[in-house]
């Protein structure tokens, strides 16, 4: 099995200090650092841009994965890349042209990723699989932190790692929301090689971020 990763959602952390819980984060193990950007159109709720990035940007070198519930995207690639993402991941829905978008990543020299919401088909990005460097699978509806895991979309996961690895393609498969200790095991199984958690790494073990970020990455 591929090395496991893991990628802490920001999205559960104290934004009155996050600066420091990005540090702690760093500390305590993370690979990456997932930050969930919302526009209160493409999902139903709001979260942080660009300025935010590019001011805990110069805390670490950690990398910024983030995750873009945006739409229309493309005229914001630009602006999430010059704040210091490293990896920018985009809705096929979000987009008139899936191509372009990819383009605009790839002029900024920034890794692509392309994700699929629970019941957004693979077809969607079958056709791109060639051109990005990773594959979010939501396991929840976007826009909120929290919920609960819907094992259904372990099917896709599955389905997409045989093609991935058919192919010989160097493609990542990252997995968004639910995921905790009960699960963790089973994604993997799956397929996914980057797992994404807030409240698991937040909240469990009264928010013992090491425990839990080592737990996610060995259960
Ligand atoms: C949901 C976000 C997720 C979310 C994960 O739209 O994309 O990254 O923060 O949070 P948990 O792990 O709490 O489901
Ligand atoms: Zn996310």
């Amino acid at each position: 099995m591929d090395k496991i990763k893991i990628s802490p959602s920001i999205l559960s952390a104290n934004f009155s200090k996050l600066g420091d819980e990005v540090l702690s984060l760093e500390k305590a193990g993370a690979d990456y650092i997932h930050i969930d950007v919302m526009d209160g159109h493409f999902v139903p709720n709001i979260t942080i841009g660009p300025e935010v990035i590019k001011k805990i940007r110069p805390l670490t070198k950690k990398i910024f994965d983030v995750h873009l519930m945006i739409s229309p995207v493309d005229k914001y690639i630009k602006d999430f890349a010059k704040a210091g993402a490293d990896i920018i991941t985009f809705h096929p829905e979000a987009t008139k042209d899936v191509n372009n978008t990819i383009n605009l990543i790839k002029n900024e020299n920034k890794k692509i990723g392309i994700s699929l919401k629970p019941k957004s088909k693979i077809d969607l990005i079958e056709n791109y699989l060639e051109k990005i460097d990773l594959i979010l699978i939501m396991s929840v509806e976007p826009g909120f932190g929290g919920q609960k895991f819907m094992p259904e979309v372990l099917d896709k996961v599955k389905k997409l790692k045989k093609i991935i690895t058919e192919k010989k393609l160097n493609v990542d498969i990252e997995i968004d929301g639910g995921i905790n200790f009960d699960n963790s095991k089973t994604v993997k199984e799956a397929g996914v090689n980057i797992l994404v958690s807030g409240s698991t790494i937040f909240k469990e073990n009264n928010g013992d971020l090491k425990k839990n970020i080592e737990l996610l990455r060995t259960n």
